[in-house]
């Protein structure tokens, strides 16, 4: 028998809309051959992976799919929106959305230590999955949005800062349709399915989302301080043609307060910190020389619009030195 996780050596690079159409047409008979009459249960994060495989089965199987999106109060600002507004018309009531905010943020609460922060993240993320698909009956597959790079490095990134995962002693069938593909290809995909480019072309996120970008012990506040800078920067970005140059960009607010001034007054306050980087395998990664004058205008915005932040920094340190996120 092939070996169930190693891509076929006569699968071509899927480099264009043809080619991805062609991979389309194919995957869909697999896997209605695969599903037959059976439920599929998938959990979607929004993310290009997990939302291509989505996009697939809806596809192939239509309302035979259930995707359960959580919010665990750590996404960007609209992202949440924005897996309900591209896949509710399609899978209406089969598209459970679940805020776990306050779950999430209370068991959070004083926790300074980033793995345990993670840790916390991964398994209440699993408990949350589990009470909501429990839930439901005659689910038999469990759709998974695994890339070839989850295979080829399990012990690469995000196998390595995930804890926890998807449950494991579950009875379901896996359904993993993009396993063999790499990330452009999965883009290319994509596309051809028609999935906006700002899901298509999304920037990595990490799993444990904003919560490694509000470092330390995590506030509602300082959260909030993070989301809206951070969705200034990717307005600001997109408007000076950087979104799908620039590899990775954010921001993150530490656990400090300066002094400032607003308004002619005493302002004690947080910084934000801007982060932009460029890498092709996230282990070694340069900063982008970001112009002045877009520099002088997100720090203007940001000190105005974002309450709480009165001073911009940004981050001039390579990986290594530092680490491409700050916890
Ligand atoms: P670092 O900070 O280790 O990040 O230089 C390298 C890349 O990995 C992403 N990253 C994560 N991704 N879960 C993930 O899925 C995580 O816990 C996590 N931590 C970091 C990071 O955004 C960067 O792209």
């Amino acid at each position: 028998m092939a070996d169930n996780n190693v891509r076929p050596e006569t699968m071509e690079r899927i480099t264009n809309q043809e080619l991805a159409d062609q991979f389309i047409e194919e995957q869909v008979a697999e896997l209605r051959n695969q599903i037959g009459d059976g439920k599929v249960l998938l959990a979607l994060s929004g993310g290009v992976d997990s939302s291509v495989v989505a996009a697939l089965l809806i596809k192939a199987i239509g309302k035979q799919l259930t995707c359960i999106h959580v919010n665990h109060g750590l996404m960007r600002k609209g992202e949440s929106q924005q897996v309900i507004d591209v896949f509710k018309k399609e899978l209406d009531d089969n598209l459970i959305y679940i805020d776990a905010t306050d779950r999430f943020l209370d068991k959070l609460a004083g926790v300074e230590d980033p793995e345990t922060k993670r840790k916390i993240i991964g398994e209440e993320f699993i408990r949350v999955f589990e009470e909501e698909s429990n839930k439901l009956t005659g689910i038999g597959f469990l759709g998974q949005g695994t890339i070839y790079p989850d295979i080829l490095e399990s012990d690469g990134i995000k196998a390595h800062h995930n804890v926890g995962g998807l449950p494991e002693d579950v009875d379901f069938e896996l359904v993993e349709p993009v396993k063999f593909l790499f990330k452009d290809e999965v883009r290319v995909v994509g596309k051809a399915l028609g999935l906006p480019d700002a899901m298509v072309y999304r920037q990595p996120f990490p799993g444990p989302g904003l919560g490694v970008r509000c470092v330390g012990a995590i506030t509602r506040d300082r959260l909030e301080a993070v989301r809206e800078s951070d969705a200034i920067l990717r307005e600001e970005f997109e408007k000076a043609g950087l979104a799908g140059k620039v590899w990775q960009y954010f921001t993150v607010v530490p656990d400090f307060k300066s002094t400032g001034i607003k308004d002619g007054k005493r302002a004690f306050e947080w910084p934000a910190i801007i982060r932009a980087v460029n890498t092709t395998d996230a282990m070694e990664a340069t900063v982008e020389h970001i112009d002045w004058a877009l520099l002088d205008k997100i720090t203007e915005r940001i000190t105005h619009e974002v309450p709480g932040i009165n001073r911009v920094l940004y981050d001039v340190t390579p990986k290594p030195t530092g680490t491409i996120e700050f916890e």
